[in-house]
């Protein structure tokens, strides 16, 4: 089977006890480190200096996922701090190619997400300026949140153009993720999978992360 990766949202872990709920996923591929401005989503979490401490603290490599405008300002900051990968919004960029390239030339894998209502054809041309694409399957903003289905066939869409391109490109989700419903993002072509309240609202973070990669095997 190819290749799987599980990037546990720290977005549902205590952010007061941050460095032991980071050593709780240390079998996760990624932590996915949610930036929220209160500006591109109607929520705030935190920026530079928090991820900066995640990043010395984390066990595993940080996939930070900007829910904020004007990402040409912020984003290359994130991959300066070391994060593996920045994903920011297409609905927030002026130039999505152009600012890939400087995470790119930074040194971070470049992410563009899209919010469910978004469409993806605007990407097919130029998927290989991306090392990522996360197709949304919930309104950004909160975590806990329903698995919108209808976001699926974005997905497909996305995996059939990256095969006929013979793209490399990693197809990531990104809300309501859990062991009822990743099989059926897996079965429409995600291979990277967010999951904050599956995986931080289980008992064994650890074990909740086995049983995810488990079933998105299947
Ligand atoms: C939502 C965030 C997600 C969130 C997912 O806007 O981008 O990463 O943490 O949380 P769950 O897995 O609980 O839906
Ligand atoms: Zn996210």
């Amino acid at each position: 089977a190819a290749a799987v990766r599980i990037n546990p949202s720290i977005l549902a872990a205590d952010f007061v006890r941050m460095a032991d709920e980071l050593a709780r996923i240390a079998a996760a591929d990624f932590v996915h480190v949610d930036v929220m401005d209160n500006h591109f989503v109607p929520n705030l979490t935190f920026g530079p200096q928090m991820v900066e401490r995640i990043q010395d603290t984390s066990p595993v490599p940080l996939d930070v996922h900007l829910m904020i405008d004007d990402p040409e300002r912020w984003a290359p900051g994130y991959a300066e701090i070391g994060a593996a990968s920045v994903t920011f919004h297409l609905e927030a960029a002026r130039e999505p190619v152009s600012l890939a390239r400087r995470l790119r030339a930074v040194g971070a894998r470049a992410g563009v997400a899209v919010k469910p209502a978004t469409p993806v054809e605007s990407l097919f041309d130029v998927l290989d300026e991306f090392d990522q694409i996360l197709v949304m399957t919930v309104e950004p903003g909160f975590g806990g949140q329903s698995f919108m289905p209808d976001t699926m066939p974005k997905l497909r869409a996305l995996a059939a153009e990256a095969r006929r391109r013979g793209s490399e490109v990693w197809l990531q989700v990104d809300g309501g993720i859990g062991e009822s419903t990743i099989a059926q993002a897996a079965e429409a072509g995600a291979d990277t999978f967010v999951a904050g309240s599956a995986v931080f609202g289980a008992a064994h973070p650890e074990q909740a992360i086995v049983a995810l990669r488990d079933r998105a095997h299947r």
